[in-house]
């Protein structure tokens, strides 16, 4: 006796494609293919793709915010819109904050989504500050406990690290076992640019991307790259926007360096362009690094057909627009230096990836399956718990209609935010039902189960666990 049935699917994962039935009990995977007659509840997905849930490993919520702006989803909202868009694992960042023991700040992350998570999460850490205590204590205990990532930053006043704090970062990741994720841009280049554009009175949301270049993130991923290959760690390059940043994880691979690649819809769909618009609406598409030209959304879908991303996540980093504490009125508006970064995108990641992918034959259901979820759980510690198919594993599935044709408006994304970038995005194909550790959640696109997601401790990553286990000294 089964508690659900999956009838006549086509079942997609990272390697195989093939028509079965699949049998959960008690949350879990128990039986793929083969006689199966018994269950409390069948679910006919003939003619549909019964893929593992996805895992979007960067997300942004309830993050705190410099005084006068506020991120506009919490772990209830963020990962509602997460479960709507064929998510079950979203991976939010815990920032530490200055002169505080990150275990305090991160028990502060887990209260605020104690109870309140529609998909499971597991936090990354961003670290902001580093001190002997720090790298020697704090953070090799949080990788036993289950924190096994890392994020640096190398722009953002107040955030950076300069590149002997990276250093130190990432040999504390080598002696620990972690994962370092590193936000590539030059910030010194950055300002220097900012400087001159507000001195020639250029400060609409548009000057956001001419001042951030598309050669300050390929700098900044050389940099820290070569840094990693001083230390020798492998490392993740979060959101890459373009052709010559991709050239650099390309060259480092070839190197025999350890690299993994990240980008994002917005550098699928987006433009510069899209910040030029009149009344400060272009703030709604203010991210860093930002939305470049039609030449390097093209560069970045082959990107991600070819291998130079093995991941592909929202970055969900939601501010609304028309509120005193979002985009609209930042604290001195008269600068478009003063619009928070980041912009929605946890509802839309998949959708946008298996109907402009997918269905328009840029990728196959496989590579879909690999960007929108193996990938994840294999980088960062938690497969094949998740992000996979396989006796034992959770029961954390989406089936997806490809005949399912859908024009994008906010309403039905069901975030915290006031707009979505992908208003009137027609997509073909949808995640019309999702189950959470053997649970239909989602039930003809409708969130359905009030059941809460668990909090995930992560293995060490593959990646890092080599590096870790092998105690002689970097070979530079
Ligand atoms: O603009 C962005 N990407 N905001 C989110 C923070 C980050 O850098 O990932
Ligand atoms: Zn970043
Ligand atoms: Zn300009
Ligand atoms: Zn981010």
């Amino acid at each position: 006796m089964f508690d659900i049935i999956i009838r006549n699917g086509t079942i997609a994962t990272a390697s195989d494609v093939f028509i079965a039935d699949i049998g959960l009990r008690d949350g879990a995977i128990v039986q793929i293919g083969g006689e199966m007659t018994e269950a409390r509840q069948m679910i006919d997905a003939t003619g549909k793709y019964v893929l593992p849930g996805g895992i979007d490993s960067h997300v942004h919520l309830s993050q705190p915010q410099p005084p006068g702006i506020e991120m506009c989803d919490d772990f209830e909202s963020g990962t509602r819109s997460a479960l709507i868009g064929g998510n079950t694992t979203v991976m939010p960042f815990c920032l530490q904050e200055k002169g505080r023991p990150l275990r305090e700040v991160l028990a502060e992350y887990h209260a605020l989504a104690e109870g309140r998570c529609h998909t499971d999460v597991s936090f990354h850490l961003i670290i902001s500050e580093i001190t002997p205590q720090l790298l020697g204590q704090e953070l090799p205990a949080l990788v036993e406990d289950g924190y096994t990532s890392f994020k640096v930053f190398m722009t953002y006043e107040g955030l950076r690290l300069r590149d002997d704090e990276i250093l130190e970062t990432m040999d504390c990741a080598r002696r620990s076992g972690a994962l370092v994720m590193v936000h590539c841009e030059n910030e010194d280049a950055i300002r220097y640019l900012i400087g001159r554009h507000e001195m020639a009175g250029d400060v609409a949301p548009k000057a956001h991307a001419t001042t951030r270049p598309t050669l300050v993130e390929r700098e900044a991923a050389h940099r820290a790259l070569s840094l990693a290959q001083v230390v020798d760690v492998p490392i993740v390059i979060v959101h890459v926007s373009n052709r010559e940043a991709m050239d650099e994880i390309r060259r480092a691979r070839e190197r025999g360096q350890k690299v993994i690649g990240e980008t994002c819809p917005q550098y699928l769909m987006l433009t510069a362009d899209d910040l030029d618009r009149d009344n400060w609406e272009g703030a709604r598409y203010v991210c860093s690094p930002p939305p470049r030209d039609k030449a390097s959304q093209e560069a970045c879908w082959e990107g991600l057909e070819q291998g130079v991303f093995d991941i592909y996540s929202s970055d969900h980093c939601p501010f609304r627009f028309n509120d005193d504490k979002g985009k609209l009125n930042p604290p001195g508006k008269t600068s478009f230096r003063h619009i928070p970064n980041g912009i929605p995108g946890i509802a839309m990641r998949l959708p946008i990836l298996f109907s402009e992918g997918v269905m328009k034959g840029r990728i196959d259901i496989s590579r879909f399956v690999a960007l929108s979820s193996t990938n994840h759980a294999k980088t960062y510690g938690l497969y094949p718990r998740k992000g996979s198919i396989t006796i034992g594993a959770d029961a954390d599935l989406s089936i997806w209609d490809p005949a399912v044709q859908r024009r994008i408006t906010h309403d039905d994304l069901q975030d915290g935010c006031d707009y979505t970038p992908y208003e009137g995005l027609e997509v073909q194909g949808w995640p019309t039902t999702v189950l959470l550790r053997g649970e239909v959640v989602v039930d003809d696109g409708q969130l359905v189960s009030s059941r809460r997601g668990v909090h995930l401790a992560r293995d060490r990553s593959p990646l890092a666990t080599k590096v870790f286990n092998d105690k002689t000294q970097p070979s530079i």
